[in-house]
């Protein structure tokens, strides 16, 4: 039988009650300024939808650039290898939300997890289904298990309230004919996309279908075996922007981060992680969070090397 994560997940909880610098959370959305940066969660999801816990891991925390590993998947699944067109997928060495490769790139995004690229995917899944957000939401219901899920109202106001570099970068991408939808709609969407609230033991199951190489919850296949290895490898190398190369060298894992502290790991075949601490680093990444997903791999040895 394999060894319950409980006491591994204790003893990093423990170790990071100590940490001295936590970061601060972000405040360029007002509505996240508040966090309280000593608030620490984290779950471990089996493949089977085993969950162990610690801290606030049932506490749910703003999802933000977590969601855009799942609104990548959904749009792999329906439009294939065409969506790469219109989206790259190499790191981009820049900010999150930074413009300045995308005239040098023809309006073609780095990677799906900048904004930019985040934006393209979110377009594309809109244009497919006729609700972006509405179709992230069911899915992030059916894996977790948990049909509480829900948008933010006030943290979608607080984003389009200061959503100006967001829209040049939708406009711009526009005017390369890269966006297909209203702008304005785009962003309603995408800042809905982004406030969606959730738990870590919540995320930690939305993200198996990773860990499972493609299959759902429900035994379903989201994804083939090769698109799956294909968002995991994205993840490592885009997946905390213009950190990848560390959060790789310290974690070994694919892993997405979300300006509200948020981050998931997959560990293919054998489980998946979240971890929510709202302190970030000068790279918009949870301070905590990558801290204790370091710990994890060096205790277990579980990572992708
Ligand atoms: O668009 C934004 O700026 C935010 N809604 C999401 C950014 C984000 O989470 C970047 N992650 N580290």
């Amino acid at each position: 039988m394999l060894q319950s994560f409980q006491p591994v997940l204790e003893r990093i909880a423990e170790e990071m009650a100590g940490l001295a610098v936590r970061g601060r959370p972000a405040d360029y959305i007002p509505a996240l300024a508040s966090a309280d940066p000593r608030r620490f969660g984290m779950a471990v999801a089996e493949l089977d939808g085993t969950v162990y816990g610690v801290g606030d891991w049932q506490h749910p925390f703003s999802t933000q650039s977590v969601t855009k590993v799942f609104t990548l998947a959904l749009s792999l699944a329906r439009e294939g290898d065409a969506l790469w067109e219109h989206v790259g997928r190499e790191p981009s060495g820049n900010p999150f939300n930074s413009l300045v490769q995308l005239e040098y790139e023809n309006g073609i995004p780095r990677n799906p997890f900048i904004n930019a690229g985040a934006l393209v995917v979110t377009d594309r899944l809109h244009r497919l289904t006729g609700d972006a957000s509405g179709c992230l939401l069911d899915f992030l219901r059916a894996e977790s298990g948990n049909q509480d899920l829900g948008f933010d109202r006030d943290v979608a106001a607080s984003e389009t309230e200061r959503g100006d570099r967001n829209a040049a970068l939708g406009h711009f991408m526009a005017s390369y004919g890269n966006i297909v939808n209203p702008v304005p709609t785009l962003l309603r969407e995408y800042f809905r996309q982004c406030s969606i609230a959730a738990s870590c033991a919540d995320l930690a199951l939305a993200t198996g279908f990773l860990a499972r190489h493609g299959i759902r919850a429900d035994g379903s296949r989201l994804l083939t075996r090769s698109q799956a290895k294909q968002v995991n490898a994205v993840m490592l190398t885009c997946g905390t922007y213009d950190a990848a190369g560390d959060f790789a060298y310290r974690v070994g894992l694919p892993g997405k981060s979300g300006v509200g502290g948020g981050i998931i790991a997959v560990v293919p075949g054998r489980c998946t992680l979240c971890v929510w601490s709202p302190g970030l680093d000068e790279r918009g990444n949870s301070v905590a969070g990558v801290a204790a997903l370091d710990r994890f791999t060096t205790i277990t040895g579980l990572s992708v090397f």
